[in-house]
């Protein structure tokens, strides 16, 4: 499992209120986000893909930050996180999703709710420029969550998306790495290096929560084969009363536990008893003492990989 590396964006609930007031200059909104997880190889990581890397990441950030700094909802900053890393070549999400063993591009994303547990999500989809918006709109405008393939491009359609010819997913750096593994039997984890899955999680002013998560899959996928990123409670999960989880990694890993969804889970237990003794212990002197062992365990947002 070592080498399964798996990397988990995580955005807690706001807790302050749990415990204490939040210092002044506390963030009062946080994002983070991610291009995938696993290790590049340091022979191609020069300085100067190193540099376009970091400049992809944080357009990102930036996209995201603008949409939370102003006021926005944790849905928008999560969808204006994702967009830019779809359309970047350099993640495994959009354009540069890795190809499947036909040689084609079948994309997955799945995108949540907190405040709600609204959730939309796709799987297949090979027209869909970007397809984190697409898993929006089965949320906000179907009676459905998750559409596949056909189905979820026809609906595409349907709601007025562009379709945009399938060509521009590909990357010559995708098609080398199909060819690749075609050619030395290899397995996507020895041509994928890195899983590059794109995701993001946000906690916005008024305290709502979102998570997202966009993909390709996996270098030579076959028979339609889906990992965790648009399963609902295995790659993406948002929970206004516990957290909001984006995942990255070997997605049949994520599917078995259903890792988003159970983090969010642990976290609701976790809080629940914090909630019932903040308030029985609201009054009582003693309470200032308490609350500091009580804080150990009722992370705050400080504690959540906030990146601002
Ligand atoms: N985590 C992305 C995938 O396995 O498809």
């Amino acid at each position: 499992m070592k080498n399964l590396i798996a990397l988990i964006a995580l955005a807690l609930m706001p807790a302050a209120a749990l415990a204490e007031a939040p210092a002044p200059d506390a963030p009062k909104w946080s994002l983070a986000i991610h291009g995938g997880a696993g290790t590049l190889d340091p022979a191609q990581m020069t300085p100067e893909r190193r540099a376009e890397y970091e400049a992809a990441l944080q357009a990102a950030l930036d996209a995201g930050a603008k949409v939370l700094a102003e006021g926005g909802s944790a849905m928008d900053a999560v969808k204006a996180a994702i967009i830019p890393m779809e359309d970047s070549p350099l993640f495994n999400a959009g354009k540069g999703a890795v190809l499947t063993w036909d040689g084609t591009n079948e994309l997955d994303a799945s995108i949540m709710d907190g405040r709600d547990r609204s959730a939309g999500a796709v799987a297949g989809v090979k027209t869909v420029k970007n397809p984190i918006l697409l898993a929006d709109k089965v949320r906000t405008d179907s009676e459905h969550v998750f559409l596949m393939g056909a189905g979820a491009e026809a609906f595409a359609l349907d709601k007025g998306f562009a379709v945009t010819p399938p060509e521009y997913f590909a990357t010559p750096a995708r098609r080398e790495a199909l060819e690749r593994m075609k050619a030395k039997q290899l397995s996507a984890l020895d041509v994928d290096h890195k899983f590059g899955t794109v995701g993001a999680v946000a906690l916005d002013q008024k305290g709502n929560l979102a998570a997202g998560t966009s993909t390709g899959g996996m270098t030579g996928k076959r028979w339609g084969r889906v990992g965790d990123a648009p399963v609902i409670g295995a790659g993406t999960y948002a929970d206004n009363r516990a957290c909001a989880v984006s995942a990255t990694g070997w997605g049949e890993y994520f599917l078995r536990v259903g890792v988003a969804h159970e983090i969010c889970a642990f976290k609701a237990s976790v809080y629940a008893p914090c909630r019932k003794v903040n308030t029985c212990l609201a009054n009582c002197r003693a309470w200032r003492c308490i609350r500091r062992l009580i804080l150990l365990f009722c992370p705050t947002p400080a504690q959540s990989g906030t990146v601002r």
